[in-house]
């Protein structure tokens, strides 16, 4: 949906734009090139990109290179004045900023490395395809240690070892809330009963199977490892923290647009848009999915749903 998106962002002359989730930098690219034309009209602008995993501002760095890309650590110092201005007109050297960091920080971000009004944020949720290629415990078809964080340096931790420690309720609660499992019950049980002796994938894999029929298994597998990942990142209530504090970053007519992948993510997203009813305007009344030769190249896409808001002028 990346023409849909840039679309929706309205790029606009001046000012900062922020990818919360840059990911392998596939749309902060897209952005990338709109501000380029801006900016070529002697219009000031920037990008910044924040991701959580290490690997992903790895990637972000090497896709938006061409464009002149600084990685900034979160822990510097705020920049001296002559470093935290604008790009010089006609000139794009670093005029993107890659920080590994959540987007629940994007504040903070924002203030140190480019004060100033900010004309979009973009939160694309979920995992990225180099995430579920890799061998980081968020395949069930790649063995490997069960671990399923984005940021290995953060506070969270393996999900083999979440497990140890979570309780019945907990499990079941994650399968419901997280995947809507219809079969919660009996497959938190076999997982909790089994919970110490799980380390990798396949541990996992092997322990739902005791309880899912041969036809089922695929989906079900699904359900369970986007659960699990869900509750290892924390990723509803960082999306919360994350959707409040972008609302609090952007400037009147600033744009809010979010793409997400299962029904939790998206009541998060309805749930702030309502909060903030006074403040920010929905623009999309439904949610824009993409199309079906979209879903045909990419069947992973199949489940984004985007929404996009307005802060009211
Ligand atoms: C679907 S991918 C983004 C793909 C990206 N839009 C692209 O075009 O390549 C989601 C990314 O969000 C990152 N992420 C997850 N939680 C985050 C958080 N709280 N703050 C920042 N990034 C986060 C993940 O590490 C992952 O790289």
């Amino acid at each position: 949906m990346r023409a849909e998106v840039l679309a929706l962002l309205a790029c606009r002359p001046g000012g900062t734009y922020v990818d919360g989730t840059v990911g392998g930098g596939g749309h902060a690219a897209a952005i990338a090139r709109e501000l380029v034309l801006l900016s070529k009209k002697g219009h000031q602008v920037r990008l910044i990109g924040l991701d959580i995993d290490p690997d992903a501002i790895s990637a972000a760095t090497v896709r938006l290179s061409e464009f002149g890309c600084r990685v900034v650590p979160m822990t510097a110092p705020a920049r001296r004045d002559e470093d935290i201005t604008m790009p010089a007109l006609d000139c794009f050297k670093d005029m993107v900023i890659l920080v590994k960091t959540s987007y629940v920080n994007v504040a903070d971000v924002v203030q140190r490395f480019a004060p100033g009004p900010v004309g979009a944020v973009l939160m694309d949720l979920g995992m990225s395809s180099d995430q579920l290629e890799g061998n980081r415990g968020f395949a069930f078809e790649r063995d490997g240690e069960l671990d399923m964080r984005f940021d290995p340096d953060g506070t969270s931790l393996p999900a083999w070892k979440l497990l140890r420690h979570a309780s019945l309720e907990d499990i079941k609660d994650w399968l419901r809330n997280y995947s809507q499992e219809p079969f919660a019950g009996r497959i938190a049980r076999v997982i909790f009963e089994r919970k110490g002796m799980i380390n990798t994938t396949r541990d996992l894999v092997e322990t739902v199977q005791r309880v899912v029929p041969r036809r089922r298994l695929r989906k079900t597998l699904a359900r369970v490892f986007q659960a699990l990942r869900i509750a290892v990142n924390q990723e509803i209530e960082n999306l919360r923290a994350g959707l409040v504090a972008a609302t609090g970053v952007l400037s009147p007519r600033g744009r809010l647009a979010v793409i997400c992948y299962q029904s939790g993510e998206d009541r998060c997203v309805k749930d702030v848009a309502r909060t903030f009813r006074d403040k920010l305007q929905v623009l999309t009344r439904k949610p824009i999915t993409p199309s079906a030769s979209e879903v045909q190249l990419n069947p992973r896409a199949r489940s984004a749903r985007l929404r996009v808001m307005e802060v009211r002028s």
